[in-house]
């Protein structure tokens, strides 16, 4: 038996959701095949497109995977083959696509035993590993789809937000690699009550502009005043991207999960690819190689 599935990139943050709020993009992603085995635990055998260990204690697939199976009861195993397509250190949830489809692929392997908030649980061990913290907010939407909300970690609870029908996201990739464990170090771990003020009326300005279909007050809320100017230092270019994207008629603009990708929202495709135009223009004089993509969310 055996599955061969997608396992999309993902969009963390989202500006003012530090930590809770993602979204998965559907055009970018690695494809990862796996199949049951009589052999006990998880063996990667192959990975394709980058250089990532095989060894399943060091692969976040391969955490992730033990995770679940010891949980399952099962006494044969599984073997994994991953294309990677996201590359590690890129901001777009490329440790969260591997952690997130290993376990998505072996519940339905094994007929679904498991609810997605275990799944997401189980990936989250993937991060740990990958960035010494076990967020879920690039696991959260890679299991479920669309925008997430992690409204609480302890109890773990997921939250599904609609996504309305307009919203586009471009994203661009400058080739540099900042390690999210890296970028969570240079944060600072207090915050101060003004600061907290802006960010929860932005984040729930947001999430009921999702609810509500309301672009323009997800633009309005489309902000970070805590993480993005600390983290926005180790991606070159990030003023000019943003500035050229909201000049171009996105909603908004921010760093995706912890950097270097940038990501705008824009409401129409065309729109979005306009934008994608303005980052290509403005990129191409900062001399750091980087791609583009443009996903309907
Ligand atoms: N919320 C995490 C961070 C996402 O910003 O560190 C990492 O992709």
């Amino acid at each position: 038996e055996e599955i061969k599935i997608f396992c999309p990139a993902t969009i963390a943050n989202v500006s003012c959701g530090f930590d809770v709020l993602g979204l998965a993009l559907d055009s970018v992603g690695d494809i990862m095949t796996v199949r049951k085995s009589t052999e006990e635990g998880i063996r990667i055998t192959k990975i394709s497109g980058q250089e990532l260990p095989l060894e399943t204690k060091k692969n976040v697939a391969g955490v992730a995977g033990l995770a679940l199976l010891e949980k399952s009861g099962l006494k044969g195993g599984f073997e994994i083959e991953i294309d990677k397509k996201i590359k590690p250190g890129s901001g777009i949830g490329s440790s969260a696509a591997s952690s997130a489809g290993a376990v998505w692929a072996m519940n339905e392997l094994l007929g679904r035993p498991f609810s997605k908030l275990e799944l997401v649980q189980f990936a989250m061990q993937g991060e740990q590993l990958a960035s010494d913290v076990a967020h879920a907010d690039n696991v959260a939407p890679a299991l479920f789809g669309g925008f997430t909300l992690v409204r609480s970690y302890d109890p773990l609870d997921i939250v599904p937000i609609p996504t309305p029908d307009e919203l586009f996201a471009t994203v661009i990739h400058p080739q540099i690699e900042i390690k999210t464990s890296d970028s969570r170090k240079i944060l600072k771990t207090n915050i101060s009550l003004e600061k907290g003020i802006q960010q929860w009326g932005n984040l729930g300005g947001l999430i009921a502009g999702l609810f509500q279909s309301d672009y323009d007050l997800i633009g309005r809320s489309l902000e970070d005043h805590i993480i993005e100017p600390i983290r926005s230092i180790l991606i070159p270019g990030f003023d000019q991207i943003k500035s050229g994207a909201i000049n171009s008629g996105a909603l908004g603009c921010g760093i995706s999960g912890s950097g270097p990708s940038i990501f705008a929202l824009s409401k129409g495709q065309d729109v979005a690819e306009t934008v994608a135009q303005s980052m290509d223009k403005i990129y191409s004089d900062v001399g750091i190689p980087f791609d583009i993509h443009i996903s309907k969310i």
